[in-house]
């Protein structure tokens, strides 16, 4: 099944999912007396989030799954769900059983769900959008965009990490004015389970549920700078997509290539797919001790990932996808086209170039669109061993300066080189 094109009325999005009663019932039999244990403890802490979630959700008008009904209360604690077939459902999961190298076998850690449940957003998102019909389109009548990034609550331990991200948050800001896009820049820790590359899935979700009127949520790394103020994204050709990443098909389902794709910079469209497709997601990157055991796994599944890494969210993507291909590949468009997320390092020292032969608008290899500033760590400072500390700043500070221009110029300014923060007049 396709989703409607992003032209129609209301929110679309269609799920290919399994019929898994009978699974349900093995693993509720499984799951009864492990239930009962932590029936006590669940329902003290449940009560403590539910007065938070219910909060939030009453002022959205939003209806979680879990209102008040006893059952679902404890398809909760019980970490069951009847909406999501399980990525090996095969052997329960006992905590011992976790890893399984051959095949597509992986044990993930289902007790573990984002919250809040959902499970009819698209119905729920259509009534609020009949409801609010002047919310649905932009100025321009495009889907709506809605950006959002983050990054760490506490400063940064690289002193010139805060004045980086400071930086990096303008680029952003200008962007989204110039676009007409809303943006939100999170710096709460949302999800204790879900912390390092893991923060956006929360993130995203929050944004979803929050946000109906948004038709796409557009995540950006707090590293990704945009490089073409002109560009815009070509929506059109995403109409029948729920996922949109730079990418290449090949790598990713040939060669299981853990760059095949990269999750710096990603769109996901506002509807019951994302949700689901961010709970099969976050069931491999939650917080404990499978995480170690999910990392060993994704490396010998995927190739050119490094050994000794915890389970990170663009190797889960790439197995998720490949793993469960009928259920989300359908939806995902891997774009190469332009740079929705561009290597820095494959494209600083050709700056120079864009700017004698060509002008902002390209998006591509004659004006990069978004320039990621992987591996530089410019908040932690951990920079990777593959790059100086020295070359990212320099480059970053190159980056900023190329976008900054296109901003200055409409105020009749303009950086004395891509190296200098000095100013001349036009
Ligand atoms: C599953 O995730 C939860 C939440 O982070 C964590 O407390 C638990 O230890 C995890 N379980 C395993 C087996 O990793």
């Amino acid at each position: 099944m396709r989703s409607m094109p992003t032209s129609s009325p209301g929110p679309s999005c269609s799920r290919s999912g399994i019929s898994i009663g009978d699974r349900i019932k093995k693993r509720m039999q499984n799951w009864l007396h492990i239930v009962a244990g932590v029936v006590m403890a669940g329902l003290l802490c449940w009560g403590i989030t539910r007065t938070f979630e219910s909060d939030l959700l009453s002022r959205l008008s939003i209806e979680s799954d879990h209102t008040g009904s006893s059952p679902a209360l404890h398809q909760k604690l019980a970490g069951l769900s009847t909406n999501l077939p399980g990525l090996s459902s095969e052997t329960p999961d006992n905590g011992n059983v976790l890893y399984d190298k051959p095949g597509f076998e992986l044990h993930v850690n289902r007790s573990y769900k984002l919250r809040p449940r959902i499970s009819d957003w698209d119905d729920q998102r259509r009534k609020w959008l009949s409801k609010n019909p002047h919310k649905k389109p932009t100025a321009t009548g495009k889907p709506a965009l809605f950006l959002v990034s983050s990054s760490q609550p506490s400063p940064c331990d690289n002193p010139m990490g805060d004045h980086f991200l400071l930086k990096a948050i303008k680029n952003k800001m200008d962007y989204c004015r110039l676009h007409g896009i809303d943006i939100f820049y999170n710096m709460a820790q949302l999800d204790p389970a879900m912390v390092s590359f893991w923060v956006k899935l929360p993130l995203v979700r929050a944004a979803m549920v929050a946000h109906p009127e948004a038709e796409w949520i557009w995540w950006m790394d707090s590293d990704a700078l945009f490089t073409d103020m002109a560009f815009e994204l070509p929506l059109e050709k995403y109409g029948n997509y729920n996922l949109v990443v730079h990418g290449w098909e090949n790598l990713v389902f040939e060669k299981k290539s853990w760059v095949g794709l990269n999750m710096g910079v990603f769109l996901m469209r506002n509807c019951q797919w994302s949700l689901d497709l961010l709970d099969a997601w976050a069931a491999v990157g939650a917080t404990g001790p499978l995480k170690i055991q999910i990392g060993k796994f994704l490396t010998s599944f995927l190739s050119e990932r490094p050994e000794n890494f915890e389970a990170d969210d663009q190797g889960a993507l790439i197995y998720l996808l490949n793993a469960e291909k009928e259920r989300w590949r359908s939806k995902v468009y891997l774009e190469s086209s332009y740079y929705l997320h561009g290597y820095w390092i494959k494209l600083v020292d050709k700056y120079e170039e864009c700017i004698r032969k060509y002008h902002p608008g390209y998006g591509d290899e004659r004006w990069p669109f978004v320039t990621h500033f992987v591996g530089c760590e410019m908040c932690s400072g951990e920079t990777n061993a593959k790059y100086s500390a020295e070359k990212c700043r320099k480059n970053v500070e190159r980056a900023f300066n190329l976008a900054d221009d296109q901003i200055l110029q409409i105020y009749g300014f303009h950086h004395q080189s891509l190296q200098s923060s000095n100013v001349l007049y036009l």
